[in-house]
């Protein structure tokens, strides 16, 4: 029986992923090679600090701290690209294009900067770009979009895709201490990004709501056109008040395209969601996906959203995937569908809502003076915007002299109420800038 052929990889990264994908490709082996007929090798990793310990046992000749020559070297057919950022991650990416490699990657922040780039990296020189783990940790949500969900068109995309927040959200809301303090936990089980505040601030979600809006669209939205908020002016009374209305929060991307005006809108905020809403029970770092296609209805994935084991399981998909590629099975790979049809305009044939158009119900915690008249003002600048009240809690704040006034709206739209913010933060008798959540009114 002759040897079975090599697959050689190599690891551009060694953290938390790229040891995961070492052990875990390590375990299954045997099984892969007999499933697949081919040998795995992981020829080499790249790391920054070639001193630094690490969990699982390399030998020192495997390692480097040249990732360009890891993505250059031909005797690698796969580079998987778990360095993150968007700096030398893109130069390893484009290097391994320019020579028709296999590239996986788990780098939402550099598929939302430079995803265009790298997609025509990949077409010019006959290489591929897989990105399984990019999104929603061991969910395997690019591929439903891109290969189950094929005959669909989707108008709306929304759900939990940062692991680290609705980590620290759930615990905010079951342990009732306020985020800074849960933050570090995020970050030792290796939920959290290197820089933090990309989580917590929203931006990790929203790059990933980049990489769903173009498997869905096939166009380009940058964060900048988006609405971004984080959790990080969150506090666990706004838990409390939450609840005393039926609804607990998550962190959620929102990707709504209207087809009858072809208008796309692209928000991720800090949602009130009913408590007996199955996306809402989703607790600590699982994500929760709901993708409602013209065609199948709505669907929903749930799974771990973040950490070692889950994202390793991913990129290993990718990796199979990626044999089959070298091995020509399946040559006309589907990126994304709608792409031919953008003719070079990042917007192809949608525009963005303008903010009138996007509809929804709103939660604003308001800390104020404790004077006479002020509930009177702010219902006055609300009249004048012309959103109406729904409903009024009135609390002392945790400052003195200071009341924490949580209102809800009827239904109003992102013009009226960011006018009705802007004129309430200007009001005498604000104490802090206000804090805005939406309600999430989703049918299923
Ligand atoms: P990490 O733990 O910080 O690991 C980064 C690795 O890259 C480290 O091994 C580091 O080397 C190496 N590195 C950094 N700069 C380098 C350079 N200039 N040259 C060579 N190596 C360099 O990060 P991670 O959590 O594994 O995340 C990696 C990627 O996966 C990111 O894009 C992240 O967004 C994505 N991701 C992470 C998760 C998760 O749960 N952690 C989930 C999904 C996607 P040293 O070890 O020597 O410092
Ligand atoms: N920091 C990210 C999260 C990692 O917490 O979801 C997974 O992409």
């Amino acid at each position: 029986m002759s040897a079975p052929h090599v697959i050689r990889i190599g690891l551009c990264g060694l953290g938390t992923v790229g040891q995961g994908v070492w052990k875990h490709l390590d375990h299954a082996s045997a099984e892969l090679e007999s499933r697949l007929g081919v040998k795995l090798e992981i020829t080499v990793a790249a790391v920054r600090d070639k001193k630094k310990k690490r969990t699982v046992r390399i030998p020192a000749t495997k390692i480097t701290d040249d990732p360009i020559a890891v993505a250059s070297d031909p005797a690698i057919d796969i580079v998987c690209e778990l360095i993150g950022g968007t700096d030398v991650a893109r130069d390893v990416t484009l290097a391994a294009l320019a020579l028709g490699k296999v590239v996986v990657s788990a780098n939402k922040a550099l598929i939302c900067k430079h995803g265009a780039e790298i997609f025509a990296m990949a077409r010019k020189h006959g290489g591929h770009f897989l990105f399984e783990a990019s999104v929603a940790g061991g969910i395997p949500i690019i591929k439903s979009l891109r290969e189950g969900l094929v005959a669909n068109r989707f108008p709306l995309i929304y759900g939990i895709l940062n692991g680290t927040c609705n980590y620290i959200l759930t615990q905010m809301e079951e342990q009732d201490i306020p985020y800074a303090s849960v933050l570090a936990d995020a970050k030792a089980l290796g939920y959290a990004e290197a820089d933090e505040s990309l989580d917590v601030q929203g931006w990790d979600t929203a790059h990933k709501a980049a990489v769903l809006t173009y498997l869905a669209h096939g166009v380009w939205v940058q964060t900048e056109q988006m609405v971004v908020e984080g959790i990080d002016r969150l506090t666990p009374a706004d838990f409390r008040h939450a609840a005393t209305f039926g609804y607990g929060i998550k962190l959620l991307a929102i990707i709504a395209r209207d087809f009858a005006t072809n208008e796309l809108s692209v928000r991720v905020h800090p949602t009130l969601l009913p408590e007996s809403h199955v996306v809402a029970k989703v607790s600590g770092v699982f994500n929760a996906v709901s993708v409602k296609g013209d065609v199948v209805g709505t669907t929903l994935y749930i799974g771990r959203g973040a950490g070692q084991d889950a994202t390793s399981s991913a990129v290993i998909s990718d990796i199979v995937d990626a044999v089959a590629l070298l091995r020509n099975d399946r040559r006309a790979f589907i990126t994304s569908r709608k792409e031919a049809a953008t003719k070079g305009r990042p917007l192809g044939d949608c525009r963005l809502a303008p903010a009138e158009h996007i509809r929804g119900r709103y939660y604003l915690r308001l800390t104020v003076k404790d004077r006479p008249g002020v509930l009177a003002q702010v219902a006055s600048v609300m009249a004048e915007k012309n959103v109406s009240i729904a409903s009024v809690i009135q609390n002392r704040a945790d400052r003195p002299d200071a009341a924490s006034i949580v209102l809800t709206t009827h239904e109003s739209n992102e013009r009226a109420i960011q006018a009705t913010l802007a004129r309430l933060a200007k009001l005498p008798s604000m104490v802090e800038a206000p804090l805005l959540l939406r309600i999430g009114d989703f049918a299923d």
